[in-house]
């Protein structure tokens, strides 16, 4: 996605080989404009897939997901990390150990959003070795749900997250594919595995 791509050459900064930090317009700022494309495109690339719920996570998933079920005009649903006051019935839950942060967190749903039938789109806002939708694809299976794809605003490709997720069958796209990154220094990667 051409204008994603720009965005995160001209406000994007490469921390280390590993970290890109993108504050001012996905992950503290956000560019609202942007995130109104970034949905459009998404429901652009898992069209024809009858999508009945988007599938995220907090917090940073929350805006992508929004545009994108928006677009679709069908509820999100984001997945808790902290204990909430009130999500306390009918619990589902999965374990997303994050190698970044060095932390494994338990992620929660309530079983009553979702019913027979539901075909979730999983959005997240980056994808590095893939815990984070790996415990969301989780979540569907322990509430019936079936995956009708994995939608990612940037993807390190240089990790594993998705190539593992490809091969195991998912339709996973990723708006922005990053093949490299340098300190101070961005390359992309075709945005689909080619
Ligand atoms: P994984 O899900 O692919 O396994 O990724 P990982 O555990 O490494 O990611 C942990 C957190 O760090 C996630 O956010 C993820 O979005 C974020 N993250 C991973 N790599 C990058 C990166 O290069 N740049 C930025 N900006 N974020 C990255 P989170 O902890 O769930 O936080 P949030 O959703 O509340 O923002
Ligand atoms: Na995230
Ligand atoms: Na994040």
């Amino acid at each position: 996605m051409q204008l994603l791509k720009d965005k995160i050459l001209s406000e994007g900064q490469a921390l280390s080989e590993d970290i890109l930090k993108v504050d001012s317009f996905l992950n503290h700022q956000m560019d609202p404009m942007l995130m109104k494309e970034i949905g459009k495109e998404f429901v652009k690339r898992f069209e024809k897939k009858e999508i009945t719920k988007v599938l995220t996570i907090e917090s940073s998933g929350i805006g992508p997901g929004l545009m994108a079920a928006l677009e679709l005009e069908v509820p999100l649903i984001f997945a808790r990390k902290r204990k909430s006051l009130t999500l306390t019935n009918d619990l589902v839950t999965a374990s997303v150990h994050s190698f970044t942060k060095k932390e494994t967190n338990t992620i929660t749903v309530s079983n009553k959003y979702f019913e027979a039938g539901d075909k979730v789109l999983i959005i997240d806002d980056f994808l590095a070795v893939g815990q984070a939708a790996r415990g969301l694809v989780e979540i569907c299976k322990q509430v019936g749900a079936e995956v009708a794809g994995i939608g990612i605003v940037i993807e390190k490709a240089f990790q594993s997250g998705g190539k593992d997720l490809r091969e195991q069958g998912f339709q996973v796209e990723s708006l922005a594919r990053i093949a490299e990154l340098k300190f101070g220094e961005i390359t992309f990667a075709e945005e689909k595995e080619g």
